[in-house]
C-alpha cells in the first residue's frame, strides 16, 4: 500500500462562516479587551486555537442521540446509556456526572482535601491547581524533568523518585490522594506511559494511597501509548484506555475533551463511601445525580462521544492533524515543545523571546502578537497563568515555562485552516525581535488569567 495523506475521517455536514477582520479592528478589539485575548469577541478570530475544550464538532449520531434525549429528573434513560459508557471505558462502579470537570475536581476535594494537605501531580492544570489551594491544601507538580526541546516519547511521566521523596518528607497522613494528569495539559500535552502509571499505583499501594487521573484527554493518551509503548501496537485504544483506567481509584473528566462534547464532565471511582459524599454535594451545587447539571441530550452526546473517540481513525487522524501543525512550523525553525503534544502545540516564547524577562510576560506578548498578526488566537502559558504577582507591586515569581498554546479544537478545522495558523506564527516568529513585553494593570487573586487587564511597555 502507498503511504497516502492521514485524511480527516469524516466529510462537512454543516458549517459556520468565519471572517477576518481588519489590522485597525483587530487592534481595537486589543485595546477593548486590555490585551487579554479571553476578553475577545469569538467573532473577531479567524483561527481560534485558545482550546481545544468544548470547541470541537459532533458527529450526525451524537445529534440524533440529542433527539432521543430523556429529560426525566431522575432515572432518565440517558443517564444509564451514559453511565454504561463510562464503565465500559473506566470499569469504576461509581459513576457520577457534573456540568464540566472542574465541577468534578472541586467535589472531589471537597470531599477528600484537607487545609495543609499536599497532592502530588504530574502537573496541575490551572483550575486544578486552584480547586486544591481552595482547600487550602497544596497543589504539588512532580512530572519528570525534561529540556522543551528535548524528544522523549513520554514527558508527561511523573518523576517517581520525587513521588517516594515526598511522601517521606511530608508523610502519608497529608497526602490524601495522588492525580496523573492524561495527558499532560499543562506540561505541554505530553503523555504519560502506562508503565509510568504502572510504577506511581506502585507507589500508591506500598501507602495505601488512592489514585486518581485526571483524564481529560484519555484518548490521545492511549494513542500515543500504541504508537510509542512497547508492547501496545496491537492493541486497540479502547483496551488501552481501559487498561489506564484499570489502575487508577476514580477519575475526574473533563468531557469537553475526549467527550468529544461542548459541555459535560463526570467523577467516577470506586469507594462507595467517598461517592455517597460526594453525590451529596452534587446534590447541593449540580443536580440530581443522575443529571449533574446536565441535560438528557447532553448524557446522550457524551455517551456517544466517548464511544467515538476511541475510533483508531479518529485518533491516528486527530494525533496526526497537531503534529501537522507543529512539523511546519519547527520546519521553519520556531521554537515549540518537541515532540508536537495530542491536542496542541507549545511554542516556546522563552526561547523565542529571550529579550523579553518573565515579568513583563513574553508569552502574553506572543500571544497578542499571534492575534494581531493574523487574527489567530491561542493561549497564554507562562507568567499570567502560573506565576505569582510579588510581594508590595514587585516582580512577578516566574512560572517554570512560558509557552503560548495552540489547541486544535476536535473535528473542526481542515488542513488548510491549519497551513493558514501556521503562516501567521512563522511570520510572527521572524519578527520576534521587535516585541516588547507588557504589565498588568488589574488583576483577580486567582485564575488571574481570564480577567487580568494589560498595558503594552514602551519600544
Ligand atoms: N484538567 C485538565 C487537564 C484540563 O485541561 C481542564 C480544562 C480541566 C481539568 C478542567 O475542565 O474546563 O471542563 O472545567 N482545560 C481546558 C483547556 C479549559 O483549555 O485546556 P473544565
Amino acid at each position: 500500500m502507498p503511504d497516502h495523506t492521514i485524511i480527516e475521517p469524516f466529510r462537512i455536514h454543516t458549517i459556520q462562516a468565519i471572517d477576518l477582520p481588519s489590522a485597525e479592528e483587530r487592534d481595537a478589539a486589543l485595546q477593548r479587551a486590555g490585551y487579554n485575548l479571553f476578553g475577545l469577541h469569538a467573532d473577531e478570530v479567524i483561527i481560534d486555537l485558545l482550546t481545544d475544550s468544548g470547541t470541537g464538532a459532533m458527529s450526525t449520531e451524537q445529534w440524533a442521540g440529542m433527539m432521543r434525549g430523556d429529560e426525566s429528573y431522575a432515572g432518565s434513560r440517558s443517564f444509564y446509556r451514559f453511565e454504561r459508557a463510562v464503565k465500559d471505558l473506566t470499569g469504576f462502579s461509581e459513576v457520577i456526572p457534573t456540568h464540566q470537570g472542574r465541577a468534578a475536581e472541586k467535589i472531589l476535594f471537597s470531599v477528600m482535601v484537607a487545609e495543609g494537605d499536599i497532592v502530588p501531580n504530574n502537573t496541575h492544570f490551572d483550575t486544578t491547581r486552584a480547586n486544591v489551594e481552595y482547600r487550602g491544601a497544596e497543589a504539588l507538580d512532580l512530572v519528570m524533568e525534561s529540556d522543551p526541546s528535548e524528544i522523549l516519547p513520554f514527558k508527561g511521566n511523573m518523576d517517581v523518585d520525587a513521588l517516594r521523596a515526598t511522601i517521606r518528607d511530608v508523610g502519608v497522613d497529608r497526602i490524601p490522594l495522588v492525580m496523573m494528569t492524561v495527558t499532560n495539559n499543562s506540561g505541554g500535552g505530553q503523555p504519560v506511559s502506562m508503565e509510568n502509571l504502572r510504577a506511581v499505583r506502585a507507589v500508591c499501594d506500598e501507602h495505601d494511597i488512592p489514585l486518581f487521573l485526571d483524564a481529560c484527554r484519555f484518548a490521545e493518551n492511549a494513542w500515543f501509548i500504541k504508537i510509542r509503548e512497547e508492547g501496545y501496537a496491537d492493541h486497540t485504544p479502547k483496551e488501552i484506555v481501559q487498561e489506564m483506567f484499570s489502575l487508577a481509584d476514580g477519575c475526574t473528566v473533563s468531557a469537553k475533551k475526549d467527550g468529544l462534547v461542548n459541555i459535560g464532565g463526570f467523577l467516577a471511582m470506586n469507594d462507595h463511601d467517598v461517592s455517597l459524599q460526594a453525590r451529596n454535594l452534587l446534590i447541593l451545587t449540580e443536580g440530581f445525580p443522575t443529571y449533574g447539571g446536565l441535560a438528557g441530550y447532553d448524557l446522550e452526546a457524551l455517551a456517544q462521544g466517548l464511544e467515538e473517540v476511541v475510533d483508531e481513525n479518529y485518533l491516528r487522524y486527530r494525533i496526526r492533524s497537531t503534529e501537522y501543525l507543529a512539523d511546519k512550523v519547527a520546519g521553519a525553525g520556531v521554537p515549540i515543545v518537541l515532540p508536537a503534544g495530542g491536542h496542541a502545540v507549545y511554542m516556546d516564547a522563552k526561547a523565542l523571546l529571550p529579550h523579553i524577562p518573565a515579568h513583563e510576560y513574553p508569552a502574553q506578548s506572543l500571544a497578542i502578537e499571534l492575534y494581531r498578526n493574523g487574527g489567530v488566537r491561542g493561549v497564554e502559558i507562562g507568567t499570567v497563568m502560573f506565576g505569582r504577582p510579588g510581594p508590595d507591586g514587585g516582580p512577578d515569581t516566574p512560572a517554570p515555562k512560558e509557552l503560548v498554546r495552540l489547541a486544535i479544537p476536535r473535528r473542526t478545522y481542515t488542513q488548510s485552516h491549519i497551513d493558514y495558523a501556521a503562516e501567521v506564527v512563522i511570520d510572527v516568529a521572524a519578527g520576534a525581535e521587535s516585541l516588547r513585553g507588557y504589565r498588568i494593570t488589574d488583576q483577580a487573586p486567582w485564575l488571574r488569567h481570564f480577567t487580568a487587564q494589560f498595558e503594552p511597555l514602551g519600544k
